[in-house]
This record gives structure tokens, C-alpha cells and sequence, in this order.
């Protein structure tokens, strides 16, 4: 299929639904542009899971609080289009805000008690925003397959409770975290670190290697694990603000005090402005 880019609503509907008569099957990757190597991994998954596959480009306004960082959010579609046309992707799905969210919008969708946790003690109405807008591309774009990266833990396993929820025909792919050669998470946001606090964000991954060493050598509280995390962070990342270190169970989202081998260990440290999540499952 021809490279195609698709800025409306209407367009993509018909698009998918030329797909869908040709008995093709389309995997989306949602996204929020300015790409990185973890983006892509996904779409050349998504490539060996379907015939097509659709990423959308939208900084969801929906999910970022008034003083967060949605205007200052890097973009950069112009290189965007060229990276995901040269991982293979088909279609490119972007449309403007205003078709989103036309200014009478007022339907929200809201999986209620694994949102409250983690990411959402500190961004009470992100994930409103986030199940909103993939509902909105589930319904737009109607794919077989959806993939979302483990390095948003808590958004991956929200994503999957509301496609079960609302029995959307739609496989959910979780795909591992992609590292830079330090360790450090693949995020867009990374590229707002100035040289001293990149140097100290590997500090977060290595904290939770040493989580995972302690468990795998048979410590099983999680508190004697946070407390060790916390002094490997405040050690080699001295500029860190620790948000939180939780233990939970990989699916639903509920904190254990023992770890066992279901169990995700994530974090959130705000280094400098910038807040930088991670996580890495136990055993
Ligand atoms: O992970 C992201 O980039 C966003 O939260 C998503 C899933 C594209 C929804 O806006």
C-alpha cells in the first residue's frame, strides 16, 4: 500500500473501512510523535502481527493537567513521517484537536480503581484522558491489534482492562521497554535532560536491576527492597526527587508487601523538570 497520510477523521474512516472490506488487517500504534527507536519497534512488530499498519501522531490535550508540559511537548512531524515510513508503516493517522475534542465534547471514558495508583496519585486526570483518546482511535481506526510499550507499565495494563471492558475484538500488545546503551528508558521527554541530569538518569534503571537482584537472591519485602532502591538513587542521581517506588502485581495493579515473580517493580523520579518513569518486572 501507498505511504498515506490521513488528517481527518472521515478520511481514515474510509480508509479503514477499505481495508476492512479487502479482508486486510490493520495493527495501530498510538502515539504521540517525535519518535524514537521504541516507536518503531513497535510499528515493525505491528508489521509482522498485521497487513497494515496505522501510527497516530496527537499530543492529546486531554491528558495533560493545566500546568503540565502539553505546549512544550516535542514535535516534530516532518521527521516522524520519515522514520515510520522507513520502519514500513503504511498509514499515518493525524488529526487536528479541534476534530477530537470540537468544542461540545463531553464523553469521557474512565476505568475507575487502577487509575487511582502510581502515575495517577500525582496525575489525577491523565488517564482519563488517555483511555479517552484510544477509545476515540479504537473506534476511528478499528484495528485488530493495538501496541503499547511496557515503559508506560500502568498505562499498558489501564489500556488492556478498558479493551476487556468494553469487549472491543482487539489484541493488545505489550512490547518490552527499548533502552539506550545505559540503560536509561527510551522516552521522548529525554531530550529535555541537560548533560548532568542524563548523566545521572541511568540511576533509576540501575535501582531497579538491584531491586531485581535482591528479589532473585531471596528478599521478598518489598520495603527493605524500596529502601536499598532509594539510597542506590540517591547516591548516583543526587539531583532526583523520588515520586514514588511501588511494588504491584503485574496486572491488576494491586501493591504487595512480598514479591514474588508477578510482581512489577515501577518508579518515578522527577530529575531537574523532568519526570521519568521506569519499571521492570521482579523475577
Ligand atoms: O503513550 C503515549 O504516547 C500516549 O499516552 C498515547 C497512548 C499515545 C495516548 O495519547
Amino acid at each position: 500500500m501507498k505511504f498515506t497520510v490521513s488528517r481527518s477523521i472521515g478520511t481514515q474512516q474510509r480508509l479503514s473501512r477499505k481495508i476492512i472490506t479487502q479482508d486486510k488487517s490493520i495493527a495501530l500504534v498510538p502515539t504521540m510523535g517525535f519518535l524514537h527507536q521504541g516507536h518503531l519497534s513497535l510499528i515493525r512488530r505491528g508489521l509482522r502481527k498485521a497487513d497494515i499498519v496505522v501510527t497516530s501522531i496527537f499530543v492529546n490535550p486531554a491528558q495533560f493537567a493545566p500546568h503540565e508540559d502539553f505546549n512544550q511537548y516535542p514535535r516534530d512531524h516532518k521527521s516522524d513521517l520519515q522514520k515510520i515510513r522507513s520502519a514500513g508503516g503504511q498509514i499515518v493517522f493525524m488529526p487536528k484537536a479541534s476534530d477530537i475534542y470540537p468544542v461540545d465534547y463531553e464523553t469521557y471514558v474512565t476505568v475507575e480503581n487502577m487509575t487511582g495508583a502510581l502515575e495517577g496519585k500525582s496525575r489525577p486526570t491523565h488517564f482519563r484522558g488517555v483511555t479517552t483518546i484510544v477509545a476515540q482511535l479504537f473506534n476511528i481506526i478499528r484495528p485488530d491489534f493495538a501496541l503499547f510499550g511496557m515503559k508506560d507499565y500502568q498505562q499498558a495494563m489501564v489500556l488492556k482492562k478498558m479493551c476487556s471492558d468494553l469487549n472491543w475484538p482487539i489484541k493488545m500488545i505489550i512490547v518490552p521497554t527499548l533502552r539506550e546503551k545505559d540503560g536509561l528508558a527510551m522516552s521522548s521527554r529525554n531530550k529535555y535532560l541537560s548533560p548532568l541530569l542524563r548523566a545521572e538518569a541511568p540511576a533509576l534503571y540501575q535501582s531497579l536491576l538491584a531491586a531485581r537482584q535482591s528479589a532473585r537472591r531471596g528478599e521478598t519485602g518489598a520495603a527493605a527492597i524500596r529502601r536499598q532502591m532509594k539510597r542506590l538513587i540517591d547516591k548516583a542521581a543526587p539531583s532526583g526527587k523520588i515520586d514514588y517506588i511501588a511494588f504491584t502485581e503485574m496486572e491488576s495493579l494491586i501493591p504487595v508487601r512480598r514479591v514474588d515473580k508477578n510482581t512489577v517493580v515501577s518508579l518515578a523520579v522527577k530529575l531537574g523538570p523532568i519526570r521519568l518513569i521506569d519499571n521492570l518486572k521482579i523475577a
